[in-house]
């Protein structure tokens, strides 16, 4: 197995665990970054002269390996601060055109709360109905999801791709369909997917997807929200200012063509850039490597659970349909206490609902412990959460 020390640091002195709430980041993404703001820390698309020129390519470049990756235009794709803000720019934007009082939003109980409150806020500002398909034991109720969309008749159908709790990787292709067939509006949030796999936004033919670069070994502060051209075309602006207009008069003003009108005000230059850097990254490793190790240590994971009674597990025990989650508590432990024993042993989990409450309510608990892997974790750092965790059963069921 390769050696990934010496590019992520961290990995010398912790057993990070917590992937899914960021991954960390490599030294050649800080590396590109400080190129940027030692060597041509312009701004860009205004500046002629050389390092303004060198910035604005760099960025654009990013531009089009978002495009290329995700199998899109990169006229389709718009620079965000994160999957939050990618939905809720579309969801604003959507209830300035498509979407009238009464209309529906169906989601789903395995949505983060980021694909959940900005449709409540149109629930509560523009009358919009928000209806959810249930879960069954294994995921999504298709059943159910089907009868919604033909009986509610949804206007949008927002989902998410991985479950941030269950890992589990919902049947994009089949939920596009039925959307399509019905003429529906779809976003898909790829936050958990898009750092394990490559998304085909061609070839399923959702409407939109959002993720974050700082879960996919970027940094913090940039996401995306990509669409066909012909969709991006259809949205207005979300910002007014500099940078996203043709032409400013005192009373009027005519926004840029598509993507620059969507980029109000000089954007997130130098993580654009390290955001860059880190596509290179994965697809040096390669996804299907990406996803063959995670999957082995959940795997490994799922077995260690199995020989402890201590341990209830609550994501997706079928591996081949899940992303690197193991989300599980312990009997008489609270998460926060579980996180703060593993913290002493040098291991990061995440602990609590991880923004997800309505799908905790599904589940019957309020919080649970997650541990969640990315490529460079190894079976040492699962053997090292399961000692951590044999320690707090000792401390608890004393
Ligand atoms: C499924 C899912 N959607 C959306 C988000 C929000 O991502 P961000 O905080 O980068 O906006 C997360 C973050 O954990 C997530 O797991």
């Amino acid at each position: 197995m390769q050696n990934y020390e010496e590019d992520f640091p961290l990995l010398n002195k912790l057993h990070y665990l917590d992937n899914a709430a960021t991954s960390l980041k490599p030294v050649q993404v800080v590396s590109a970054m400080d190129d940027y703001y030692l060597n041509y820390a312009a701004n860009i698309h205004r500046g002629v002269y050389r390092i303004s020129e060198q910035a604005t390519d760099r960025y654009e470049r990013v531009r089009e390996k978002v495009a290329e990756m995700f199998c899109g235009n990169p006229n389709g794709v718009i620079f965000t601060n994160n999957t939050t803000e990618s939905i809720n720019q579309l969801a604003l934007a959507l209830s300035r055109t498509v979407l009238k009082k009464g209309d529906t939003i169906l989601l789903t109980e395995m949505e983060h709360h980021s694909n959940i409150v900005p449709w409540l806020m149109l629930k509560q500002w523009n009358g919009i109905r928000v209806e959810y398909v249930k879960l069954n034991g294994k995921g999504l109720d298709y059943d159910d999801f089907r009868d919604k969309v033909a009986n509610v008749k949804p206007k949008v159908v927002s989902f998410v791709h991985a479950s941030n709790v269950l890992g589990t990787i919902n049947n994009a292709g089949e939920i596009v369909k039925m959307c399509k067939d019905e003429g529906i509006t779809t976003l898909m949030d790829c936050a958990q997917s898009a750092p394990h796999e490559r998304v085909d936004m061609g070839r399923l033919g959702v409407d939109y997807i959002a993720f974050s670069s700082h879960k996919m070994l970027g940094p913090t502060g940039v996401g995306v929200l990509m669409g066909n051209e012909e969709n991006i075309k259809a949205l207005p602006p979300f910002f007014g200012g500099g940078s996203m207009i043709k032409r400013v008069e005192k009373q009027s003003f005519e926004p840029a063509e598509i993507p620059q009108r969507f980029e109000a005000g000089t954007p997130n230059i130098g993580g654009v850039i390290g955001f860059g850097a880190a596509l290179n990254y994965l697809e040096a490793v390669g996804f299907e490597r990406i996803m063959k190790v995670e999957r082995e240590l959940l795997e490994y994971a799922l077995s260690c659970a199995q020989d402890r009674d201590y341990i209830t597990v609550y994501s997706n025990k079928n591996v081949k349909d899940a992303v690197g989650i193991f989300a599980f508590n312990i009997k008489g432990a609270h998460p926060h206490d579980v996180s703060a024993i593993l913290d002493e042993n040098n291991v990061c989990i995440r602990a609590g609902h991880h923004c997800a409450q309505p799908l905790h309510e599904s589940l019957g608990v309020p919080f649970t412990a997650r541990a969640s892997f990315y490529f460079y974790n190894t079976k040492e750092d699962v053997d090292a959460l399961f000692n951590g965790l044999d320690r707090v059963n000792e401390v608890f069921s004393g």
